[in-house]
């Protein structure tokens, strides 16, 4: 009989620029306070990458750690996915840099463009690839610098964001453990509530709408923070469901660290106690595409994913795009 091939991460990996962006500080630049900060978002501080850092730099030091805890050399990688929107360069994709620089030569490549959900994105695609046996390892990221598209005279934005990577390798096995299911979604007709205007193929930067700001994140805060809490809960349920468990199963939820509110909000939604919920949004702020593989690496340092328990990931993010995915590990 053919076994079934699973999917289960074999290594975790993540790296934060280590210049460190305080709620004080910020005070210093726009009309806001520590106070109002925390209380409306649950951000103490947030790292910020500098001048000269690529998105790909961050990328290296992630993947680096997390290869080396699955113990397989560069040149074992057969897919490289990486998740961002603010990656180095419209062409070629940041997967192509990370590729060289990691030296993954038999490694293909290709970026995700699916904001703060790219991880769950590139996890789930990573999964299909392995069950159907056309790959062995694949390197999955997340990562962002999005200090760089924010307007930092805007308190509306530029008090949430922050930089940072993470990486997980996701390798085939047949024994009972791994990625027990995925599910992704989206929504294109809410894109003008969370967006970058210019600066792609049909309005291309110009002296004039750069004066207007428009190169920015433009986000409508409260819109995309109801969203937020309603794909998220229907995720985590949807997955729950799809997979045959209950939410009394769910060990560990590692939910798109965007805002404490959201992630309490998800929480009481699916009554799961807080500390069953992982949360650094306090010392990240919300990286996007970064904000799950983070967490997921800090948990399993922290050694909170025991054998046989089970962890559902869930973000959300512009597009709009959300998902979520369930393993047992
Ligand atoms: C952005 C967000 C923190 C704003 O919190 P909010 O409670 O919705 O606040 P509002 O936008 O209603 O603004 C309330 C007031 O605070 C002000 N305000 C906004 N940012 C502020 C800041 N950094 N400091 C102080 N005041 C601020 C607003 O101007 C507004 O003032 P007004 O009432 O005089 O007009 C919240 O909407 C949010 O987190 N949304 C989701 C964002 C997100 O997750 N984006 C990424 C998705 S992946």
């Amino acid at each position: 009989m053919i076994k079934k091939i699973n999917t289960f991460i074999s290594g975790t990996g993540s790296f934060a620029p280590p210049r460190v962006l305080t709620n004080l500080d910020l005070e210093k630049m726009v009309d806001t306070s520590d106070e109002w900060i925390t209380a409306r978002t649950g951000i103490k501080e947030r790292r910020i990458a500098e001048d000269g850092t690529a998105p790909s730099d961050l990328a290296l030091k992630a993947s680096k750690q997390a290869l080396e805890e699955a113990q397989i050399t560069p040149d074992q990688i057969d897919l490289i996915l990486l998740g961002t929107v603010t990656p180095d360069y419209i062409l070629p994709s940041t997967a192509c840099i990370l590729q060289d620089k990691l030296k993954a030569k038999n490694a293909a490549v290709l970026d995700i463009v699916a904001a703060c959900s790219g991880f769950i994105y590139g996890l789930s695609i990573a999964s299909a690839f392995i069950s159907i046996g056309q790959y062995k390892n694949i390197l999955v990221i997340g990562v962002e610098t999005l200090s760089k598209i924010v307007n930092w005279e805007d308190r509306n934005t530029c008090v949430i964001f922050g930089d940072g990577a993470g990486a997980a390798v996701v390798s085939a096995t047949t024994e009972d453990k791994g990625v027990l299911g995925t599910f992704l979604s989206g929504d294109g007709s809410l894109a003008n509530l969370l967006h970058v205007p210019i600066g792609g193929a049909k309005l291309p930067l110009t002296k004039e709408n750069i004066e207007l700001n428009e190169h920015f994140i433009h986000m409508e805060g409260s819109d995309v923070f109801k969203s937020a809490v309603r794909t998220m809960v229907n995720a985590t349920e949807h997955i729950i469901q799809k997979v045959g468990i209950t939410p009394e199963d769910v060990d560990l939820l590692i939910p798109h660290q965007a805002n404490i509110r959201i992630i309490e909000a998800l929480a009481k939604r699916l009554k799961l106690p807080m500390n069953k919920v992982y949360v650094n949004i306090d010392r990240y702020g919300n990286t996007s595409a970064a904000s799950v593989p983070i967490a997921l690496d800090e948990a399993r340092r922290k050694g909170m994913m025991k054998e046989g328990s089970i962890s559902v990931l869930v973000a959300f993010g512009a597009g709009f795009t959300w998902g979520s995915a369930a393993i047992k590990w």
